[in-house]
């Protein structure tokens, strides 16, 4: 059943609810200077797989979490000098940055996609920092729009997106930006845009005093071999639609189960999800990944997931998690 839709302006109430329903595990949209954002607590995993259903995204990409300030981003990603230079010349803005993700975070997987990195932001928009501070935790927020229609700028954008899917969008008028934020890469020891936005790589070049080099990537699919690399693969080669064990070729396997797949016989077995939940399967994907990636077992199996629903974007992840792997080339430039 769709929530009934609550639109609210700025009020102290309207954010006190919207915070407790962050809190609670919900979606709230929400206003920044870029453009509207779908939020949801990053640290849950439940919550962010909300995310991925309402967009109805066939995909699962790494999603950026937002902060009030920078001291709030840094209890989650490690800040190098560059990060701070970058983060004190553009925050609060329309700058996103990559960074490792500290051990400690309890940011979930399903937001970073796996990946040892994760991308903080600190938006200028009022409302969006009283939220955020209200919160008191990082907020997971995509555009928020339906998968593959443009990014919204105001509440009534999002209401006639997503309007069924959510319930409540805070209202705080047009986005100043109307364009998503710069996405700076600074994971490696050269500066990557892995997306162009609000602001230049001239205006990055400026402040590093250093090149800024163009990744090959639209907005959320990365392209290059280089940025594909990036993506979290486990180490053990991955089957999909295992229906049995079979030793013999490809000896010891860890299942991961979902519903009421076959599960005998095979070394050992993590639950996606015990009743064919497709939204509790997205949640657990990438810590059970995590979980089964060891050197003890030759494989990890994929019991079949039904292409439905959020199944598309976890077969998506699957799928590449189980293609045939290139030895990792070297970044290009
Ligand atoms: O302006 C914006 O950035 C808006 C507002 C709501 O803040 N948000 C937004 O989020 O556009 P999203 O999730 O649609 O964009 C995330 C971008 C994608 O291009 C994604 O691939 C990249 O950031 N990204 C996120 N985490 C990453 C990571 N760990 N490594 C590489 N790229 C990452
Ligand atoms: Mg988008």
């Amino acid at each position: 059943m769709s929530p009934a839709l609550t639109i609210r302006p700025y009020s102290e109430g309207a954010l006190t609810q919207a915070a407790a329903k962050l809190r609670a595990g919900e979606l709230v949209a929400f206003p920044t200077e870029t453009v509207y954002g779908l939020g949801a607590d990053a640290t849950n995993d439940d919550a962010v797989a909300g995310i991925f259903s309402a967009k109805q995204r066939p995909s699962f990409n790494p999603l950026i979490s937002h902060f009030p300030d920078r001291d709030a981003a840094a209890q989650h990603a490690i800040f190098d000098a560059r990060a701070d230079k970058l983060a004190a010349a553009f925050w609060p803005g329309a700058l996103t940055l990559v960074l490792p993700k500290r051990d400690d975070s309890t940011v979930s997987k399903l937001t970073t996609a796996g990946l040892p990195s994760i991308a903080v932001r600190v938006p200028a928009h009022e409302m969006a920092r009283a939220l955020l501070r209200a919160v008191g935790r990082p907020i997971a927020a995509p555009s928020a729009n339906r998968s593959g229609r443009i990014s919204p700028t105001t509440a009534a954008h999002v209401a006639a997106s997503l309007g069924n899917a959510i319930g409540m969008i805070l209202d705080g008028g047009p986005c100043g930006v109307g364009l998503e934020s710069t996405v700076i890469d600074l994971t490696t020891d050269q500066v990557v845009m892995l997306r162009p936005g609000g602001i230049t790589r001239d205006q990055v070049a400026e402040v590093l005093g250093c090149d800024v080099v163009m990744a090959e990537t639209d907005d959320n699919a990365p392209k290059s071999p280089g940025m594909l690399t990036s993506h979290y693969a486990p180490g053990l080669p991955v089957r999909l639609n295992a229906t049995a064990p079979d030793q013999k070729k490809y000896g010891h396997e860890i299942l991961l189960a979902f519903g009421d797949c076959v599960t005998k016989g095979f070394d050992k077995v993590l639950w996606l999800s015990k009743t064919g939940d497709d939204r509790e399967a997205a949640a657990n994907l990438f810590a059970k990944l995590h979980e089964a990636d060891q050197p003890r077992f030759d494989g990890i199996a994929i019991a079949p997931i039904p292409d439905a629903g959020l199944g598309l974007a976890i077969n998506d992840r699957m799928k590449r998690a189980s293609a045939p792997r290139a030895p990792h080339p070297a970044p290009s430039n």
